[in-house]
């Protein structure tokens, strides 16, 4: 059974492999190759969230995974703030590993953060997604409405949606 859960400092090897190949599987084919660092590798993500696991975690962000058998099959970042006026919470990175896609894994993240975020009394969330990314979709699929663009790393322009989720508003920017 799949279990979410925050995710434990263990959990980096396992994060840093969803992370990498959920992102090449989006990009690689969606935008030129010289947009794509292939030199961040699984090893190099687990290594960076490892460094930097304490100290994220003690500024209040949200770190879940969803785990089968000890295995991270997915994973989101939130935090409790947004760039974006008038939004109070943002998704920093949602990720499922490709041959999990398509189960409920990334929607029930989604769901998680949530949760934990309207506990907290944060009732607004933002979600970034860039423009080339064939995954936009996916938070049009989960209710979200572009609430606007703007211009990104390397000049790609982003939008940014908004979803209602309950009695939560989620916003999912594109960036
Ligand atoms: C986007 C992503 C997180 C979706 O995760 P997932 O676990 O496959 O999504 P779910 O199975 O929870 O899907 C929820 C709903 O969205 C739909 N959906 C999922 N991916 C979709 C897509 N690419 N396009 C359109 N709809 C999509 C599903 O069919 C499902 O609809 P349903 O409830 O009517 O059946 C996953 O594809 C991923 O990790 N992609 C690579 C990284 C990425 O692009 N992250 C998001 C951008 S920041």
């Amino acid at each position: 059974m799949i279990k979410f859960r925050d995710a434990i400092i263990e959990d980096c090897d396992g994060i840093g492999l969803v992370i990498v190949s959920a992102s090449h599987s989006a990009f690689i084919g969606a935008i030129p190759e010289e947009f794509i660092d292939f030199t961040w590798t699984p090893e190099v993500s687990a290594a960076n969230w490892r460094k930097s696991f304490e100290e994220n975690t003690d500024r209040g962000q949200l770190f879940l995974v969803a785990e089968e058998n000890h295995r991270v099959l997915g994973f989101i970042w939130a935090k409790p703030w947004a760039e974006t006026a008038g939004y109070e919470a943002c998704v920093q990175g949602l990720y499922v590993l490709p041959s999990f896609h398509r189960r409920g894994i990334g929607r029930n993240l989604i769901g998680c953060a949530v949760k934990e975020l309207m506990r907290r009394n944060l009732k607004s969330l933002e979600i970034g997604c860039v423009v080339e990314n064939p995954n936009c979709d996916f938070y049009r699929q989960l209710g979200g409405v572009e609430i606007g663009r703007r211009l990104f790393l390397a000049g790609r322009i982003c939008r940014y949606c908004r979803v209602a989720n309950g009695s939560t508003e989620v916003g999912s920017r594109t960036n």
